[in-house]
């Protein structure tokens, strides 16, 4: 068993607080950082088992006895964090995305390298059942040669307008989740983005200078092609469906609902709508990423979401957000 640290104890640090208490024996939470600690965070440590609370995440950084840290503050520490933890000899879990600035990124991961460190990226939908078992199709060749991805990943609310300021823009802060699932189906590197964008669901959200409602085209360098549609509300909960053709076939899934109930009646025949909360849909997948970093940490293994993982889908979010602004197709050399 390893010790680790959490940095950031908001809403993605607490879920993997309680899946790692619960679903990951090889690792304890030894301490839990955030600037605003307070009794709430402090009653949850307790709860889960972690030792120490710090507003200080440098206690947990300068402790021997930590072997790996999770960073999950606000998007704008992650690459700061990632170069302070890896200079301090620790193994990194960040969340997405790794920065809004891609000169930070580059040398985030470069510094874990050389540092010799593991660095594990928070893309969890590569863990979620419905998506892997399509990519596991995919890689098995049922579909043959890879010529159209479509993503359809739509939330069922937006978030306040105060986050939307922050966030870095739909594709920095939604989207990404959708870039990092388009290569990874596709097992090749984008090299054109054409984005349009609309806002359709909330004028604040355009009043912040963003777009609730966007669509995305993608040409990637083995040729095929990739359509990404977002909305950031689906009145009938998280839609979230992928589906891959290729020159043998097609492979796709459908959404998660939370339970199986059917209803029949005169008026026809009713499902329950899909999961109206991220925790609930990606429940499984941000158990199974923790378990895989605590594998890749324990076991020395390659981390399954590497550094160079987290650029990519800044470089597409980039290249998304120019090709918006300029009415364009933009190449990714263009950004780079
Ligand atoms: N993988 C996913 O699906 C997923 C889901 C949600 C959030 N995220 C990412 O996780 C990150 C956090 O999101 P959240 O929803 O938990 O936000 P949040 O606002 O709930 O939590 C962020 C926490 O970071 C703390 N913090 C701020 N500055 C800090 C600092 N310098 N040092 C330590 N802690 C600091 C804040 O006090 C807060 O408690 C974001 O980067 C977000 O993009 C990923």
């Amino acid at each position: 068993m390893i010790k680790i640290g959490i940095i950031g104890a908001g809403r993605i640090g607490k879920v993997h607080a309680k899946n790692i208490a619960m679903f990951v024996p090889e690792m304890k939470i030894k301490s839990i950082a955030d600037p605003f600690m307070n009794e709430e965070t402090e009653a949850f440590a307790a709860r889960y088992g972690i030792e120490k609370t710090t507003k200080d995440a440098n206690d947990l950084l300068n402790d021997p006895e930590i072997e790996a840290v999770l960073i999950c503050s606000s998007t704008d520490t992650h690459s700061k964090y990632i170069i302070e933890a890896a200079k301090a000899g620790k193994h990194i879990f960040c969340e997405k995305p790794v920065d809004y600035d891609l000169a930070k990124v580059h040398e985030a991961i470069e510094t874990a390298k050389h540092a010799g460190v593991k660095l594990q990226i928070g893309f969890c939908r590569r863990f979620d059942h419905n998506h892997r078992a399509v990519y596991d199709l995919v890689q098995s060749g049922k579909v043959g040669k890879v010529n159209i991805i479509k993503i359809s990943s739509r939330d069922p609310e937006p978030p306040p307008v105060s986050y939307v300021k922050v966030s870095g823009g739909i594709f920095y802060d939604m989207m990404i989740h959708d870039f990092d699932m388009a290569r990874f189906l596709a097992a090749s590197e984008v090299t054109e983005v054409n984005a349009i964008g609309s806002v359709l669901v909330d004028p604040a959200i355009g009043e912040a200078g963003d777009v609730d409602t966007a669509i995305v085209t993608l040409k990637f360098e083995s040729g095929a092609l990739a359509v990404i549609d977002n909305s950031r509300k689906a009145v009938y909960g998280y839609d979230q469906r992928v589906e891959v053709f290729g020159s043998e076939g097609c492979a796709q899934n459908e959404n998660d609902i939370p339970n199986t109930a059917v209803l029949s009646n005169s008026e026809g025949t009713t499902y329950g709508t899909a999961y109206k909360v991220m925790w609930d849909r990606y429940t499984g997948a941000f158990v199974a990423e923790m378990q895989a970093f605590a594998d890749a940490v324990v076991n020395d293994k390659e981390a399954p979401v590497t550094g160079m993982d987290g650029l990519y889908p800044v470089l597409m979010a980039a290249a998304a957000t120019k090709s918006l602004k300029e009415g364009r197709p933009v190449k990714i050399s263009e950004v780079e």
